[in-house]
């Protein structure tokens, strides 16, 4: 398609010229401008709807969903073909949102190009807009930015790193880790990255790193200095069946109005109140009225069938 062809700006959706894409570029303004950045994650096509129309800047397509939509113990089994899947019905949703596919585990842990290929299927199959990769990878950021694909990175606690970490802990405590965390930050800035999620570490290094970088943070359990922030949509509206984590606020109890309202349908079509008459089909008056006037003209079902 010719640029000058594109509807609206470089910048609009092309499924409404009159929706501002949020980019990678109008994250990096966003903190310029000092305005914090909101993001969420979202697995199918009814969250991300309700989490775009709510104006959320970025939708991260997680490798949670292993956890919170596939019911497994950790983030490890996900594959590159699930992720896809919930990508695309993702991306169908958004309008607005910058939509981001988390790189599944052992995706991009072997070669450079592997990993590179990888992140490919999921702009090409999934129309990612970008994708994230959690640990220092320096090497494949700078390899995925030539290609291109706009990159995440994912410091601190990162889940995928849960059997070396020996659990999900808070990171960056001493001061080697400090400055190592610090060091990995502006590799990553270096190599092309275009955002940082930082999650599970101290506020104090969270609020040094995102003074030290230009590219914007987003915290997750890293305190309010960070540039934007993010939950898992699950823990979020208590539905992730799990202990909750110290800075997962809980926005509502979806789980407690879920249960009573499946619990009401439960009890309704035990004791036939569902459905109703106004929730019932009817036949045309006329074949009514005929039916009820000479009841012996419908010949029985099994006739019916028969015929
Ligand atoms: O998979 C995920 O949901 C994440 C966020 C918590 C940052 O990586």
């Amino acid at each position: 398609m010719s640029l000058t062809n594109f509807p609206g700006s470089a910048n609009s959706s092309p499924l409404d010229p009159s929706i501002t894409k949020v980019t990678i570029p109008a994250l990096a303004e966003m903190k310029r401008q000092g305005k914090p950045i909101s993001a969420l994650t979202a697995y199918d096509y009814s969250t991300a709807r309700l989490v775009d129309e709510a104006g959320i800047d970025l939708v991260l397509v997680g490798d949670s969903l292993a956890m919170v939509v596939m019911g497994q113990e950790n983030t490890l089994a996900v594959t590159v073909d699930e992720m896809l899947h919930h990508t695309r019905a993702v991306r169908r949703a958004v309008r607005r949102a910058l939509v981001v596919a988390d790189m599944p585990f052992g995706s991009y842990h072997g070669t450079v190009t592997d990993g590179v290929a990888n992140a490919v299927r999921f702009v090409k199959e999934a129309g990612a807009e970008a994708v994230k990769v959690e640990g220092p990878r320096v090497a494949l950021v700078q390899a995925l930015t030539d290609a291109e694909i706009p990159v995440i990175g994912h410091l601190g606690l990162t889940p995928q790193s849960i059997n070396r970490m020996g659990g999900y802990r808070v990171q960056a405590k001493t001061i080697d880790a400090v400055q190592q965390i610090r060091a990995d930050a502006k590799a990553l800035e270096e190599a092309g990255a275009g955002v940082l999620v930082l999650e599970g570490i101290p506020r104090e290094v969270a609020a040094e790193i995102t003074a030290e970088l230009t590219i914007p943070t987003i915290g997750i359990g890293a305190g309010p200095e960070c540039d934007g922030q993010i939950l898992v949509f699950h823990d979020m509206v208590n539905l992730s069946f799990a202990p909750k984590a110290k800075f997962a606020r809980r926005y509502v109890d979806a789980s407690s109005l879920f249960h009573t309202a499946i619990e009401q349908y439960r009890e309704d079509v035990e004791h036939r109140a569902f459905p109703s008459d106004e929730e019932s089909y009817h036949l045309p008056s006329a074949v009514k009225k005929e039916m009820q006037a000479e009841p012996s003209s419908v010949q029985p079902i099994k006739q019916l069938r028969k015929a």
